[in-house]
């Protein structure tokens, strides 16, 4: 006993000091000033607490990953981890991307947030459809689906991805005439048809029995003025019955794609409705972190200066963030303004470039920039 503890302690002590790192940095410089320029948003996240990520391309050059490790403290896989990307005929599943992307993130330090298990919308298995289709039993085949991508995905990194996203997108867009889906909160995608909201449940259980530690969030996509509708209602209900289930849900990600422009003003309304927001999941008992945001600069075009409109909207959502004591973290869909999927996206691609992000094509950092840095900074008075 006694010999042992010196060791434990030993040990104790090089945890914390571990975890403590990126505090115990930055008090070594000094404060950022809270107009947030002058300091970059990997100190702002050591500072307040706050990750702050990107959203990581498969094919992420070497100026995008210097761009990463100079600006943020996390990472979002853009697309790795979708179930297209992964696995391109039934039963093959391709580690190549994933795995190479595991090692850079950890060798980075940055914290990794795997996205995603289960997306109906645009990237599912390609080959999802006709195998239920020609199965017996879709509904057992759906489950033995799940069940084995889960436990083949989530078990190869079990340890190394900090956070994942389980589920994305569950609801239906309530959008119309977008995709194919009608102006009902109803889900129509393949998983919610076949297997009714039980899906959602099974696949949080089967995540945390392959990584108990991983973080398990609900992503779900809010654009506009949607915080106050009858989506986002519906996203506080699902997560309600969740845990009233005691289901292992972590968090919740709201997307915060501000892109179409359907309703003015748009995305979030105010600081004080999103912050509303945030604090009514977490009175539910969940993390929240903004998960995809981006802002699209020709929705403000006609503003006297569309660069701060634009900043104006990120900070509202910053602000909203360091407000709402649930929320943990910030994620921008992309680095330089060179390359944001809005670009290629059938949706906005005809106004390219839309310009959403925090840095310029040349790498500058725009005003949005420092507005999320002092948003976020409202976290530490
Ligand atoms: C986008 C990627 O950025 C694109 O590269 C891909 O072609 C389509 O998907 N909501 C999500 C993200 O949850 O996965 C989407 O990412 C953007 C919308």
């Amino acid at each position: 006993m006694t010999v042992r503890r010196p060791i434990l302690a030993l040990l104790l002590a090089l945890a914390l000091s571990a975890a403590a790192l990126p505090a115990a940095a930055s008090a070594k410089l000094k404060p950022c000033p809270s107009s947030g320029s002058g300091c970059t948003l990997a100190r702002v996240a050591a500072e307040t607490g706050i990750f702050v990520g990107t959203a990581i391309s498969n094919q992420a050059t070497a100026t995008e990953k210097a761009d990463i490790t100079a600006n943020f403290n996390a990472v979002t896989s853009e697309n790795a981890f979708k179930w297209s990307e992964m696995s391109k005929t039934a039963g093959a599943t391709d580690f190549t991307t994933t795995d190479r992307l595991v090692a850079w993130a950890r060798a980075k330090k940055l914290r990794l947030r795997a996205h995603t298990l289960f997306w109906h919308r645009i990237q599912n298995a390609p080959w999802l459809k006709a195998e239920l289709a020609a199965s017996p039993n879709p509904s057992a085949r759906l489950r033995q689906l799940i069940a084995e991508r889960t436990a083949k995905v989530v078990g190869r990194y079990r340890g190394k991805v900090a956070i994942w996203d389980v589920i994305n997108e569950p609801l239906a867009l309530f959008g119309a005439g977008y995709d194919t889906e009608d102006s009902s909160v109803t889900p129509k995608n393949i998983f919610y048809t076949t297997l009714g909201e039980s899906y959602i449940a099974d696949a949080f259980g089967l995540a945390h029995k392959a990584d108990p530690k991983a973080k398990l969030f609900l992503n779900e996509l809010l654009w506009d003025s949607r915080i106050g509708d009858p989506k986002s209602d519906a996203l506080l209900a699902l997560v309600a019955r969740l845990k009233k289930a005691r289901v292992p849900i972590d968090g919740v990600g709201i997307q915060a794609h501000a892109m179409l422009g359907t309703s003015s003003p748009w995305f979030p309304s105010s600081t004080p409705s999103l912050k509303r927001y945030i604090d009514a999941l977490g009175k539910l008992g969940v993390k929240v972190e903004i998960t995809e945001l981006d802002v699209r600069l020709p929705l403000l075009a006609d503003q006297p200066n569309p660069l701060a409109a634009q900043a104006a909207v990120y900070r509202r959502v910053a602000s909203a963030c360091a407000q709402a004591r649930a929320c943990s973290g910030l994620t921008v869909w992309g680095q330089r303004d060179s390359y944001s999927w809005l670009d290629s996206y059938s949706l906005t691609s005809a106004t390219a470039p839309n310009s959403p992000l925090l840095l310029d094509a040349g790498g500058k950092r725009k005003l949005a920039y420092q507005a999320v840095a002092a948003g976020l900074l409202e976290r530490r008075r």
